[in-house]
Order: structure tokens, then C-alpha cells, then sequence
């Protein structure tokens, strides 16, 4: 027999053993392994039960992922396994799964499969496929319902979180959680239903509810799928294969997952989902450093500024057991940064995602101060006062002067360059930016910024660091608005011009909401505040080129005081819910400014083209981004906009989605935009190289982000 699967015997008890690591996956060899296993066990008269389990530190974790993303067309390999699971299911003697670890996706069909099912406590049980676009595919959705009911089913299928053993115990999937050795008490649960009957899950119907519960259970999921994971297709084809478990006799259900699966298989939204899960192992990779060096240890921080950004920040390092000092520059505004924070505790507490207790022990973790004074014990710094150069090198000559050294002093700026901030410091490569987004304690993304002097030690600490900090860190170079930001200028610029030229405010932001993404531009621009950006263009007035065209209706809106939800008015009119109410005046104030500039005006401007405009926008200028070495891949652009800036999952990100729809066409579009707008739209060289090429931004691989 293959050794990816080893067969031994307990007296009267054969003990299948799959040990195929790192998690078991059932890949080639696997599957046959099995298969002979139990043939084996019907032939010996000698066994009278068996137990399967797998070796190492997990039951079967899943089907091996790189498999399917390798997959463009063919027969799925999920089907592959349903005569397997059948032959388990039909053997003469009862098979007892003994789970620890994880029995995912795959892992859990093959479980199911068995008569019996044992767990230790701590393993856990699912099936996660809908994270990758996909939908279980060797029975899952049709046996899942017979063990756990429809609501379980439908639940675990459709969300793809897992269980713990104790849940699955209560919900039917397991029979028994052991206690203590999982061989010993798999082999003893295996020895008291010898003989026993050998229930068939693919045979119960005692869970699978009446017509008319089902019909309702169903349509529920659909529609909390809708609104909860708009736009994924996955979780609605889930939904769809435990329909026609209800519904249908079991082969019959069986075809109808396989249908559903293959369709699911081959789809845009898997390869993208696909694309997304290596793409966020791939932006640890960092080519000039290697995985070992040396990080080192932050065992306290410190964080000036207890504003919007400095106080979530603050709840960062609480949140990971990290000491934090937070200093701010008088009484009542450390009071003022203390108290939001406390409020954003207790509403967590309030929506039971915290206890009292914990809400304690994290606000301990928070010194507020008005001093540098303990700043010296500090391995780790984060600046987050005012966005002003003059302001920020003042606080870093401070920093320079108080803290330690080998002490890393990251700056949150959004817009400012981190190698003019390091330059009045005396030790220019411990200063790194690492930029957190609006909420910091909740959005995961940290766009880690490396300045020209900063230490590999320095970047390989912060990007380990964003782990325990429950954040995916990308690395970038120093750019105006580095990566995340630089894209979203253009992108915006859009979605106003689109406005100037004729286009509703929200028949914008809908186009945009319907394409995917979690907000409309101009309503983010509302919630961020429009002033910010107001700001910022004013420094930056003079960089501007005479004759290119720059937004108008911003600045004008910011004008006349509407800043957006701060001011209950910007694009939209804010009641006293934020709750956005579509305003004639801004589309009246609009058309005359327009006319006044002189910009052409239309109708109607097509939703397509509303699309096209803003997510090209975003293109291009990644483009630009990944030509000039500022992300070092195209997935590194892919992830920051799935993090941070709202873009769906599905499509994998801007980069990956103009990669789908074929950079020829983009660029051919992109070149359409130029000839009727002019220089801002010119394609990207790197853009019209690889469609000479006949190459993809994901096949780009340029050297690291230049120093
Ligand atoms: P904020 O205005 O809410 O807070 C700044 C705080 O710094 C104020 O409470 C102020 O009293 C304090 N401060 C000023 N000088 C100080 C000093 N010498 N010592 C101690 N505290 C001092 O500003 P916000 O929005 O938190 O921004 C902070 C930084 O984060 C800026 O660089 C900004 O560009 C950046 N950022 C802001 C984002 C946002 O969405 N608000 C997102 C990402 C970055």
C-alpha cells in the first residue's frame, strides 16, 4: 500500500492512519490509499471495526489549494471522491473518524463519509470552500444537512467559519468529544459499536426538516448572503446544493453540487479569491530580506498624538498584550483621546466582543501621558500628531533625543516623506512609516513604508510585528501618498469629474457600490472628510501642471463650509444618524460650476463608463506604482486595496481584475479616456509594454523598492 496511508491493527480493530503532511491534504495517492484500507477491512474477518485518523498534527485539513488554482478546465477533483466516500459508507464494518486539528472542507466530506465521528476538544470542523469561491464538492452539501440540519448546514456552508468539537457534538457532526489519547478512545469507541449498526449518513432524514421549514430556512440564507457577502457567488451555489438536499434523493443532489461546483470551479471569483489567499502569504516575502533576519523584540510602545489615529493605534498594542504609553500636548486633549477610547471599549463590551474584564486589562495597558519622560523605555515609537512636515521633525528631534537606542520610530503619515522626516533625526534608519487606516484598531491593513535609510532590521520587525498585531502588512517605497493613497487620488479625481460632467452623485457612488466595492467615492470622501483633502491640494497647488484639469466641485464644497458627515453636509445631506439623504443643492451648485469652467456636460453618463473611469483610473496609476518599484508585486497593490480602501474580494483586487478583463482591453480603454480628456489619462508605459508583451501584471517581477 501507498505510505501516504498506513494500515495497522489493534487485535479486532484496524487503525488507517493518513500521513500525508504538512495537513494530511487529499492529494493524489491519498484517495487510492484509503480505498484500499477499507477494501482490506471488508475482506478480513478478523477486524470488526475500524478507526481513521490522521497522523501529525491535524486530521485532513483540506484539498490542497494549489491544485485548484491550477485548474482552468477539466473534470473537478471533488467528484473523484464520491465513489470513495460511497465505498466508506458501504463498508461491512463500522469506520469511526477520529478527528484532531482541523477535518476542512475535504477533510470533513471524507468524516462525514464515516459511520461514526470522534473529535478531541480543541479540533475543529468545516467547510470553509466559500472563502475560495468555491462550494464543498464530494457530498458535503448533501450530508452536512442529514447530520447537522438544514439551518447548520446552510450556516456552515455558506459563511465558511468552522465549529469547535463541542458545537459539532451538539449539532450531530461528531458522536463523542475524547477525552485525553484520540487513539486510545477512537479504538474503544470503535470496540463498542463493533457489531452495532452502521448508520449511512447519506441515508438519514431523520434532520432534514419539513418542506415548508426548509423553504424558509432557505430563503433566509439567501437573503443574509446578499446582504452580508454582496456580490459573492459562492455562498448563494452553497445555499442552492443544500436546497436540493432538501429536495431531492441524495445521487440526485450529489449532481446537482457537482454542477454547482464545477460551475463555481471555473469561475472568475475563485481564481480571484484564490489569487487573494497567496497573495496575502506573498506580501510577507520581501526578496533583499530574508525570512531570517533579525526582529526585534517590542515588548512596550509608545504613541504620540491621542487623536483619531494615535488613540486607535494605542488600542492596537493594548489588543496584543503590548504596554503603550500615549502622549498628547495638554490635559484636555489627552482626556478627550482617553475617552474615545474607553467609549469604543465599552461599546465592544456592549455588543459582547469583550468583557468588562478584558476591557480592563486592555485599558491598563494604556498610559496616558503629557511627557516624554518614560519614552526611554519604549522599543517602538508611532508619531500620529497633525499632518504638518515643520511639526512632525519637531517631535522626531524630541523622539531622537528621549528614546533609546535601537528604539524604531514609525511615523503614521498619509502624505508626508518619510526620508525628510528621518533627515532630522540622528539615526535615519530607525525611522519607517507605518501607515494605519481609519479605524486603526479595526481596518486591517498596514502599509509599512520604507524610507532610503531604513534598517532591514527595522522593516523585517514591523512586518512580523503586524502579525501579532492582527494587521496584513505591505511593504512600499516613499511616494507621494505611497501606494494606497497615490491610486486613490486618481480614482477620486474620477468619480468628481464624472459629477462635473453630468453624472447624479449617487448615480456614481451606486455604480461603484454595484461593481463591488464596500463605499461610493464620493460618499468616502464624505466620511473621511472632504476638508482633508482640501487641505493637502492647497500645499500642494504649486506642483500642479497650468492647463491639466483639476476636480473643481470639492473645493468649492469645502468652500462654503460643506465638509461632509463632520458638517452634516458635503455630497450628500447627513440627519442626525449620518444617514445620507441625496441633495438638489450640491447637483444644482454643481452644474453651475461646471458650466462656469467650461466642462462639457451630459445626460446621463452610462454605469459602465462611471466603472470604467474610476477602477482604470486606479489601474493606471498602479501601473505607474509598480514600474517605478514603489510595490514590489501587483498583488502587494491587490492586497492593500482589499484591506484597506473597500475593493471586493471577488476580484482580486485592481491589478487582478484588469488582468481578468485582458490588459489589452484596458489599455485600449484607457487610451479612448486619453483622446477624450486629455494628458491625465496617457497609459502607463509599463501598461503598453505588457500588452506588446502579451504579458500580465501578475507575470511582472521587478526588483526590490529602490532605497
Ligand atoms: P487628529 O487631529 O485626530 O489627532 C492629532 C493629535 O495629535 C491631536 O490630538 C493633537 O493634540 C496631537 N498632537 C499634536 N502635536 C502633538 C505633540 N507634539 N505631542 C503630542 N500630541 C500632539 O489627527 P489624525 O487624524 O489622528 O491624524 C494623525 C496622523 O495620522 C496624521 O499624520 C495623518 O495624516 C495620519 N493619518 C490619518 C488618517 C485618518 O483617517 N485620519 C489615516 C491615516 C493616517
Amino acid at each position: 500500500m501507498d505510505n501516504l496511508v498506513r494500515f495497522a491493527k489493534d487485535n479486532d480493530i484496524a487503525v488507517i492512519t493518513i500521513d500525508n503532511p504538512p495537513v494530511n491534504a487529499l492529494s493524489p495517492g491519498v484517495p487510492e490509499g484509503i480505498a484500499e484500507a477499507i477494501a482490506q477491512i471488508d475482506s478480513d474477518p478478523e477486524v470488526k471495526a475500524a478507526v481513521l485518523m490522521g497522523a501529525g498534527r491535524t486530521f485532513v485539513a483540506g484539498a490542497d489549494i494549489r491544485e485548484f488554482g491550477k485548474l482552468t478546465s477539466g473534470k473537478p477533483r471533488g467528484a473523484g471522491l464520491l465513489p470513495l466516500l460511497l465505498s466508506i459508507e458501504n463498508c461491512t464494518k463500522p469506520v469511526v473518524m477520529a478527528i484532531h486539528g482541523m477535518a476542512f472542507g475535504g477533510g470533513l466530506e471524507l468524516a462525514m463519509a464515516g459511520h461514526y465521528r470522534v473529535a478531541v476538544a480543541d479540533a475543529q470542523v468545516g467547510q470553509p470552500e466559500v472563502k475560495l469561491g468555491l462550494i464543498p464538492g464530494a457530498g458535503g452539501t448533501q450530508r452536512l444537512p442529514r447530520l447537522a440540519g438544514v439551518v447548520k448546514a446552510l450556516e456552515m456552508c455558506s459563511e465558511g467559519k468552522p465549529i469547535g468539537a463541542a458545537e459539532a457534538l451538539k449539532f450531530g457532526i461528531i458522536d463523542r468529544v475524547i477525552e485525553g489519547d484520540l487513539l486510545t478512545g477512537a479504538v474503544a469507541f470503535a470496540r463498542e459499536v463493533s457489531g452495532k449498526l452502521k448508520p449511512k449518513t447519506r441515508e438519514r432524514s431523520e434532520k432534514l426538516g419539513a418542506a415548508e421549514q426548509n423553504a424558509s430556512a432557505v430563503e433566509t440564507a439567501r437573503e443574509n448572503a446578499r446582504k452580508k457577502q454582496r456580490g459573492f457567488h459562492a455562498p448563494l451555489a452553497a445555499i442552492d446544493a443544500i436546497e436540493a438536499a432538501t429536495k431531492l434523493p441524495f445521487e440526485e443532489g450529489c449532481r446537482v453540487e457537482q454542477k454547482l461546483f464545477s460551475e463555481c470551479l471555473f469561475s472568475d471569483q475563485s481564481k480571484a479569491l484564490i489569487h487573494v489567499f497567496f497573495g496575502e502569504r506573498e506580501v510577507a516575502k520581501i526578496p533583499d530580506i530574508p525570512k531570517d533576519t533579525a526582529a526585534l523584540p517590542i515588548r512596550r510602545a509608545a504613541v504620540v498624538g491621542a487623536g483619531t489615529m494615535g488613540g486607535g493605534i494605542a488600542m492596537v498594542f493594548a489588543n496584543a498584550g503590548i504596554p503603550v504609553l500615549l502622549k498628547e500636548l495638554d490635559q484636555p486633549a489627552l482626556e478627550q483621546g482617553m475617552a474615545n477610547i474607553r467609549k469604543n471599549y465599552s461599546s465592544s463590551v456592549q455588543r459582547g466582543r469583550m468583557t468588562q474584564a478584558e476591557m480592563g486589562a486592555r485599558l491598563a495597558l494604556i498610559t496616558p501621558t503629557l511627557s516624554y519622560d518614560k519614552f526611554a523605555d519604549a522599543d517602538m515609537v508611532v508619531e500620529a500628531v497633525f499632518e504638518g512636515m515643520t511639526l512632525k521633525k519637531q517631535v522626531f528631534q524630541e523622539l531622537d533625543r528621549v528614546c533609546k537606542p535601537g528604539a524604531i520610530l514609525a511615523t503614521n503619515t498619509s502624505t508626508l516623506s518619510i526620508d525628510a522626516i528621518a533627515s532630522v533625526v540622528v539615526r535615519p534608519d530607525a525611522v519607517i512609516g507605518t501607515h494605519f487606516f481609519s479605524p486603526a484598531n479595526i481596518m486591517r491593513l498596514l502599509e509599512v513604508v520604507r524610507g532610503k535609510e531604513t534598517s532591514k532590521n527595522v522593516i523585517a520587525t514591523c512586518m512580523q510585528l503586524s502579525k501579532k498585531l492582527g494587521k496584513i502588512a505591505v511593504l512600499v517605497g516613499n511616494c507621494r501618498g505611497f501606494v494606497g493613497n497615490r491610486m486613490f487620488g486618481p480614482y477620486r479625481r474620477e468619480a468628481q469629474f464624472l459629477v462635473e460632467e453630468g453624472a447624479g452623485v449617487e448615480a456614481v457612488d451606486r455604480a461603484l457600490v454595484e461593481f463591488g466595492m464596500a463605499m461610493g467615492p464620493l460618499s468616502t470622501g464624505d466620511l473621511a472628510g472632504l476638508d482633508v483633502g482640501w487641505r493637502i491640494r492647497k500645499e500642494y497647488r504649486h506642483l500642479e501642471k497650468p492647463g491639466v484639469r483639476q476636480p473643481v466641485a470639492e473645493d468649492r464644497l469645502c468652500e462654503i463650509g460643506r465638509f461632509g458627515q463632520k458638517t452634516q453636509a458635503g455630497w450628500y445631506r447627513y440627519d442626525e444618524n449620518r444617514h445620507a439623504v441625496p441633495d438638489p443643492e450640491v447637483t444644482a451648485l454643481v452644474r453651475k460650476w461646471s458650466a462656469e469652467a467650461g466642462i462639457a456636460q451630459r445626460q446621463q453618463i452610462p454605469a459602465a463608463e462611471i466603472v470604467d473611469r474610476c477602477i482604470y483610473a486606479l489601474v493606471n496609476e498602479g501601473a505607474r506604482i509598480l514600474e517605478e518599484g514603489f510595490a514590489l508585486r501587483a498583488v502587494d497593490i491587490d492586497i492593500i486595496y482589499l484591506n484597506g480602501y473597500g475593493f471586493p474580494a471577488y476580484r482580486g483586487g485592481p491589478m487582478w481584475y484588469a488582468d481578468t478583463v485582458g490588459l489589452k482591453k484596458v489599455y485600449e480603454r484607457i487610451c479612448e479616456f486619453r483622446d477624450q480628456h486629455g494628458e491625465l489619462w496617457e497609459p502607463a508605459p509599463l501598461l503598453r509594454q505588457l500588452v506588446e508583451a502579451n504579458e500580465s501584471f501578475a507575470q511582472f517581477h521587478k526588483e526590490p523598492i529602490p532605497a
